[in-house]
């Protein structure tokens, strides 16, 4: 791949959030998976942790702690019943129908000393093998979505999957063979968002 090809590459990669029914052979997840843990990270303490859900009662479980959860918290804000209820049920058709869901966790152990900076170190280490989830996905003709509910509902989450106590929550990956066009992406200005000193 020459350098112009991984620009191209890199650029190419959007969120897509519905998928045709193919499934994911455990072959290929493996691969992007494994192409995860070469991601950087603070002190190099590799504080991710994947989680492929593939049952479909652990779906089920996951589905109904997040969407439970997210209701509870639209009902404390005072959303309207018929906006919660097609929330919920477009999570949980997103959740249902996505050929791959793999939860992106940090075990919070994996921490040298406990300041707000090596947190957020942490925090920063597991998002970055997050986006070698999605460029892994890209690479194996698959598109991908970055989903943050599980963060809103981390304790649920934990407890529907049965995860380690030290296991902390931070996003879901949906992947699959894309079913949808993104719509055109309008970029900040290069000028606006950089300097030059
Ligand atoms: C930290 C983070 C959280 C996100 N959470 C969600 C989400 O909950 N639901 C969703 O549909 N997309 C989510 N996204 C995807 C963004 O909406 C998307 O990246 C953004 O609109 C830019 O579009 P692009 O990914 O196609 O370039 C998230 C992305 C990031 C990085």
């Amino acid at each position: 791949m020459t350098n112009t090809d991984l620009h191209d590459f890199l650029r190419s990669r959007r969120s897509v959030r519905r998928f045709i029914a193919d499934p994911i052979p455990d072959s290929v997840i493996e691969r992007v998976l494994a192409t995860a843990a070469f991601a950087p990270s603070a002190h190099n303490l590799q504080p991710w942790r994947f989680v492929v859900v593939k049952n479909p009662e652990a779906r089920t479980r996951l589905g109904t702690a997040l969407t439970t959860k997210m209701c509870a918290d639209m009902q404390a804000d005072g959303a309207p019943t018929s906006e919660i209820e097609s929330r919920a049920s477009r999570s949980l058709r997103r959740i249902d129908e996505a050929p791959a869901l793999i939860l992106l966790c940090r075990d919070v152990t994996t921490i040298r000393v406990n300041t707000p900076e090596e947190m957020v170190m942490n925090i920063q280490s597991t998002a970055l093998a997050g986006m070698n989830i999605l460029l892994a996905a890209r690479a194996e003709g698959l598109d991908a979505n970055w989903i943050c509910w599980p963060l809103y509902a981390k304790e649920e989450t934990r407890a529907a999957l049965d995860l380690p106590e030290t296991w902390e929550p931070q996003a879901m990956l949906i992947a699959g063979y894309a079913d949808e066009e993104p719509k055109e992406k309008e970029l900040k200005p290069l000028n606006k968002i950089s300097v030059y000193l």
